[in-house]
């Protein structure tokens, strides 16, 4: 039996001149056809993170919407799965209040799975248990951001290399549900990337580092490196590259993880509300920088 194709004209909104846009009339509960993909996958490209609403699907639908763009990797490469669903990373509220307070940049901002060789192209999060305020997430596009540095400052970066590692900063671990920061620590990875990625499908540069994961960059002293990551850090984290979403039961987001950062919000276990989120992601290819560099083991 031929499963019943979801034909549909969509409905793009952006939400901010540089990044996010509502995707409507939409239904992810069935298969989309190729038109509609290619429209969804498009408007990734273009927007960077886009959101759907009202969508009340579970796992297995979440997982399927997800292979509709790619392979769907196993959940992630050292924290558990929810149960029966080895593609599903469970996020609650309680085990992921990761902020360090006392650091100058806010660490909770990255980029998924950057410690990896090939960390994923995207991530589909959907919104499970929401809070009736506060939770919001933010995402910024890091091609407005390279691009918004000047020339001499982009060639410069263009040729840097970065480690980046599974550590937690600082004392952010200190916030971390302990049996979880365990299993994250126990597996060491660490990758070596170029600070500017070419992105595989729209060629545009992107840079590609985040207070979260990024350890240092390559050849530079202790101090040089502090700095240089310190700069492009609030050069990513201008409010003019950033959208923030607030979330309801049934939204789903999905990033191009290649082409931005994102923060997970450090409001919700004070506020005494449950947060709880599912998240997949999709199988990404190996970075390459503009002088051709490509990612390594570190
Ligand atoms: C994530 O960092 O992937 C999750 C973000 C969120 O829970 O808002």
């Amino acid at each position: 039996m031929t499963a019943q194709l979801a034909t549909t004209t969509l409905d793009i909104r952006p939400m901010a001149p540089n990044i996010g846009a509502e995707v409507l009339g939409i239904d992810l509960a069935h298969p989309l056809d190729d038109a509609t993909v290619a429209t969804v996958r498009a408007a990734l490209l273009r927007w960077k993170v886009i959101f759907f609403r009202d969508q009340h699907i579970g796992p297995a639908e979440h997982i399927a919407f997800g292979r509709q763009f790619g392979v769907v990797t196993p959940a992630h490469p050292i924290l558990p799965s929810i149960e029966g669903y080895p593609e599903v990373l469970p996020l609650s509220s309680e085990a992921y209040a990761t902020q360090d307070p006392g650091s100058e940049i806010d660490n909770n901002w990255h980029t998924d799975v950057t410690f990896s060789l090939d960390p994923p192209m995207g991530s589909i999060l959907r919104g499970v248990t929401v809070p009736p305020y506060g939770g919001d997430t933010l995402w910024t596009n890091l091609v407005a951001a390279y691009e918004g540095l000047s020339l001499p400052m982009r060639r410069f970066v263009d040729g840097l290399q970065a480690v980046h590692r599974n550590a937690i900063p600082s004392a952010a671990a200190a916030e971390i549900d302990s049996e979880l920061l365990a299993q994250f620590l126990k597996a060491a990875r660490r990758s070596v990337h170029p600070v500017v990625r070419v992105h595989p499908e729209t060629g545009e540069r992107a840079l590609f580092v985040n207070p979260f994961f990024t350890e240092s960059i390559v050849g530079l002293t202790g101090s040089e490196s502090h700095r240089v990551l310190h700069l492009l850090y609030e050069q990513m984290l201008k409010p003019d590259y950033i959208v923030r979403f607030r979330w309801a039961p049934g939204s789903i987001a999905f990033w191009d993880n290649r082409a931005t950062a994102h923060r997970a919000p450090t409001d919700v276990q004070a506020s005494g509300f449950d947060r709880y989120m599912e998240r997949i992601t999709i199988a990404g290819d190996v970075p390459v920088g503009p002088d051709g560099f490509t990612s390594q083991p570190a």
